[in-house]
């Protein structure tokens, strides 16, 4: 009974803010707009993840429908989830057996990713070996142009992966993609997975697939720290010589976007597992994924400095402000079918 009052109290609260945010946001979108001359886009590097009240009703009837299909189908016996290889990249169609959500991953030879397999039964999968042993050897096959579970070259930590997944399946994405890290759970391994075992697998069992869809990205991690309030700021005065992200990334900034409104603060919780909508990939088109790729094969900077610099960047690339660092109740409760 205190529970449930408190609940109540508690979705009260959330509404409340929530509308107040939403008069405060479209108070200051007008206000934005009247300032910007017509025709010219206030964010040229940003793709909005807002939708009309009506796409939003379609896509709801969209995952309740496929949520059927997917019932249906996994009474059968089909292979599905047998082999990795055969779901991935090579295949042309998406077929209505396979699950319309997918979790990708980077994969050095040490880590173990047979868990994938056994505890998330009803994902496909796309995991990219990286190769430690000729870090500097160009793999045969790129995946700008070829169907490849390889990196080209270890360069870039897991941004390499999941770029190079966008780029090979932009045209037949599953509704949800999640990026993730290889690890399972564990402390100290998977410190920065939310839940009490750090388990991922339990994070993307409990993942609320409809937040995802409505919000375009989701954040998998909620706790702010480190990322939040103000992890990246590109103008710090005076710089401090350990934050290299944070000085590579005004230069990286123009050269991905081709833009100079380099924001001054760019924030976000750490460590870069998030999930997003196909439609919200779908908003930038293929070529930029194809530029912010071969950037990051050809950056100079040291691979945990590219790295981290996309880490500070997917939300936005994936429609969020610069600084998106949501309350950890809302997030959770948001993110996570557990409130
Ligand atoms: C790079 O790869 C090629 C072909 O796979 C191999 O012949 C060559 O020895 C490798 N180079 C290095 C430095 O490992
Ligand atoms: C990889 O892609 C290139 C460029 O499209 C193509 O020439 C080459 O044959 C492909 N390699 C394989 C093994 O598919
Ligand atoms: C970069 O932006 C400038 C100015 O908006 C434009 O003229 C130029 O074509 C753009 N370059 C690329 C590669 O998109």
């Amino acid at each position: 009974m205190l529970r449930s009052r408190r609940k109540i109290e508690i979705i009260v609260v959330a509404v409340f803010v929530l509308c107040a945010w939403i008069l405060f946001d479209a108070n200051f979108n007008n206000i934005q707009e009247e300032l910007v001359q017509a025709g010219v886009a206030r964010k040229p590097w940003r793709y909005e993840a807002t939708y009309a009240e009506q796409e939003q009703k379609i896509l709801e009837q969209e995952i309740a429908h496929s949520g059927t299909e997917r019932e249906t189908s996994s009474t059968s016996t089909t292979p599905q989830h047998t082999s990795t290889l055969a779901q991935i990249t090579a295949v042309p169609k998406p077929s209505p057996l396979l699950p319309d959500r997918v979790v990708v991953m980077a994969k050095l030879p040490t880590d173990d990713t047979r868990w994938v397999h056994t505890d998330l039964q009803d994902w496909r999968s796309a995991i990219y070996d990286i190769d430690i042993e000729t870090p500097h050897n160009t793999s045969t096959l790129d995946p700008l142009t070829n169907s490849t579970l390889r990196t080209l070259r270890n360069k870039g930590m897991e941004a390499n992966a999941y770029l190079a997944y966008i780029v090979q399946n932009y045209n037949n994405l599953p509704s949800t993609i999640a990026f993730i890290h290889p690890h399972k759970d564990g402390y100290p391994a998977a410190w920065h997975t939310d839940n009490d075992e750090h388990s991922n697998a339990a994070s993307l069992r409990a993942l609320n697939i409809n937040f995802v869809q409505s919000n375009g990205y989701a954040n998998l991690r909620c706790v702010h720290d480190p990322g939040c309030p103000h992890e990246v700021m590109p103008f710090r005065n005076p710089p401090e010589d350990h934050r290299t992200t944070e000085a590579a990334m005004a230069d990286a900034w123009r050269e991905l976007f081709n833009n100079t409104d380099v924001p001054h603060v760019l924030a976000t919780p750490c460590c870069a597992q998030f999930a997003v909508s196909s439609k919200q990939v779908q908003k930038r088109p293929l070529d930029e994924y194809k530029k912010y790729y071969t950037w990051l094969m050809e950056t100079p900077l040291k691979d945990e400095t590219s790295g981290r610099v996309f880490e500070y960047l997917w939300h936005i690339l994936f429609g969020q402000d610069p600084v998106y660092c949501p309350a950890y109740e809302k997030c959770y409760c948001d993110v996570y079918n557990v409130c």
